[in-house]
């Protein structure tokens, strides 16, 4: 359902500060993939999960969703299309703003505002039946500032922003590293639990080999700006966070010590 060919995107470009972060990307992801991404630090993964999104535009190469060019889309015509969520609790929603109101806003997304921002009673049933779901009592705080809300909540809450309106392709970058452990564990759940049962197509990137092991029907792992290892089914549900290490190692000739995937 979305083919990346050949995409290359260089930072500075002719300028001291010149940065390869993406470079002969392929990627083909299949409708109903859960595809776990890992790599090095500056690999190319955000990268990868922006030029998707419209943040930026590949210097070449092409991007297709389904059967249309969306290379040079602008990124809020693509909005509609995905749902996205950062390591940054503080980004995906908006703290001022009530638990409702940004589910609301997530609900209009990409729709008319015709009909103004007044929330219906149906409405309102509608996304308590979703927060419980989430089963951390936000479905009684409907009103609640979300700068009230702790990391972890705010996560779930974007997570459910994100997938409110089906969206095509949903990309997680890092959405759970901000978050103590226990709490990094309950979001991975909700999820999983999201994904399968809306059977959305996800692309998650993950500093956590053992996670990226355990989430997913896929795995890639990026080096340098491209997908250097890329395995599925019941291949990858045979691997194991040694695997992933060795393969690593290989592609990065061992210079690895600091990164931040294996001091996880
Ligand atoms: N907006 C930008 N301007 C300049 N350089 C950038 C920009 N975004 C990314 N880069 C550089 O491109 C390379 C790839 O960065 P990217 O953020 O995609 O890596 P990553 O795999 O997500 O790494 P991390 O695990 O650290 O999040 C890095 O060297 C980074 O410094
Ligand atoms: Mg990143």
């Amino acid at each position: 359902m979305l083919k990346i060919e050949q995409v290359g995107k260089t930072f500075n470009a002719g300028t001291i500060n010149e940065k390869v972060a993406v470079k002969g990307l392929d990627l083909t992801i299949n409708d109903g993939d859960f595809i776990t991404v890992i790599g090095g630090n500056g690999a190319g993964k955000s990268t990868m999960l922006n030029l998707i999104a419209g943040v930026y535009i590949p210097d070449e190469g092409s991007i297709r969703l389904d059967d249309t060019d969306i290379t040079r889309m602008p990124e809020y015509r693509r909005a509609a299309l995905l749902g996205r969520v950062f390591q940054d609790p503080m980004m995906g929603t908006a703290g001022d703003m009530g638990i409702e109101e940004n589910l609301a806003m997530a609900y209009r997304r990409g729709r008319r505002r015709g009909l103004g921002w007044g929330i219906t009673n149906a409405e309102r049933e509608f996304y308590r039946e979703r927060l419980k779901t989430l089963d951390l009592g936000l479905e009684d705080r409907l009103t609640s500032k979300v700068r009230l809300l702790s990391g972890g909540q705010r996560q779930a809450l974007t997570l459910l922003m994100a997938t409110l309106q089906k969206p095509r392709l949903l990309l997680l970058d890092e959405h759970t590293a901000a978050l103590d452990p226990k709490t990094a564990h309950k979001v991975l759940g909700l999820t999983q639990q999201i994904v399968s049962e809306h059977n959305l197509t996800t692309l998650m990137v993950t500093h956590n080999m053992k996670d990226a092991i355990h989430y997913g029907n896929r795995l890639i792992m990026m080096h340098e700006g491209r997908v250097i290892y890329d395995i599925s089914g019941e291949e990858k549900k045979k691997l194991d966070v040694q695997d992933l290490l060795e393969k690593f190692e290989q592609a990065s000739g061992g210079e690895f010590a600091n990164d931040r995937m294996l001091l996880a």
